[in-house]
């Protein structure tokens, strides 16, 4: 595996496999990995001449009072994973090679970056969009690699390629979930024992509704209370920094993130909740039958 720090090399590099008609595949990360990014790079090396992995840990996607200091980085343990898979390129920049000074420019997808986690998050997709686009203009990839498991920035991502015509198709893998059902996460690094119990509550809720579908009730609304309610059944044993507060139980467009009435025709439902400090996202898809 080859390891480039500088836009310059990487370019080169992938110039290289774009010229010799090869197809590369990009899975862009902000490290301190996990099954759920390592079957994003085996799906990549599934379908893909080479693949391109990129660790940075975006500056511009976290708000000021969020854990960008304290983010996990485990960049050896990183790479190692990395070059297991047979990745062929690690990107990993400075943030002064990817933001040098003076740099202004920002992609904004309207609306979208307003919702589900942009509405607690301010700023959150205006990063990431900013960052995606970055690297789709270094890496050039044929195609991009993206988890479920952040479901709003998937809409957000896809909206940015196709407004802005971006020559990269955009690939979605499931999401990988820790054998009890919670969604693998490097912010579940975060939790102590007791807040790892209790994070369950996240699938607990999603598990619940998708029974309520399969029994037949197709009302978003009956469907969100039904959610809500799993995370009013506190566990009275749990410790106080293990407390559980719900942010969003959206039941929504997977495509607009708009609400939508009745999941017949297909949703995205959508939970982020804090336990203690750390904020976790989960989610299940409905296709439309
Ligand atoms: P990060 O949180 O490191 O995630 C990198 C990719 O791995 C994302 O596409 C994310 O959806 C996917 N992923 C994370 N957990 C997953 C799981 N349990 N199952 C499947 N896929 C999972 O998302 C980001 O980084 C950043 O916003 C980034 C896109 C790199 C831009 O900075």
């Amino acid at each position: 595996m080859r390891i480039f720090s500088t836009i310059a090399e990487m370019r080169a590099a992938s110039r290289a496999v774009r010229n010799a008609n090869r197809r590369l595949g990009l899975v862009p990360t902000m490290g301190a990995l996990h099954e759920g990014h390592l079957s994003l790079v085996r799906t990549a090396k599934s379908s893909c001449d080479a693949v391109t992995a990129s660790i940075f840990v975006n500056p511009t996607q976290f708000g000021p009072t969020e854990d960008l200091a304290k983010y996990p980085r485990s960049f050896e343990r990183d790479r190692e994973m990395l070059e297991r898979e047979g990745v062929d390129f690690l990107f990993a920049p400075t943030v002064e090679e990817m933001y040098p000074s003076g740099a202004t420019t920002w992609v904004t997808v309207e609306e979208l970056s307003s919702k589900l986690d942009g509405r607690s998050r301010p700023g959150h997709f205006r990063g990431v969009a900013t960052v995606v686009a970055k690297l789709f203009h270094i890496v050039e990839p044929e195609v991009a690699f993206f988890g479920q498991k952040d479901a709003a920035q998937v809409a957000v991502i896809r909206r940015m390629v196709r407004d802005l015509n971006l020559p990269v198709e955009i690939q979605v893998c499931p999401i990988a979930r820790e054998a009890d059902g919670l969604a693998m996460s490097s912010r579940n690094a975060y939790l102590s024992a007791d807040q790892r119990k209790q994070a369950l509550v996240l699938h607990r809720s999603l598990a619940q509704v998708e029974k309520l579908i399969q029994a037949g009730e197709h009302k978003a609304q009956k469907l969100i209370e039904a959610g809500q309610k799993e995370f009013g059944r506190v566990d009275s044993n749990a410790a106080p920094e293990a407390s559980v507060r719900l942010d969003y139980f959206e039941i929504v467009s997977p495509e607009t993130l708009d609400p939508v009435e009745d999941v017949s025709n297909g949703a995205l439902i959508a939970v982020a909740a804090y336990v203690g400090t750390t904020r976790l996202i989960d989610n299940i898809l409905f296709s439309k039958p």
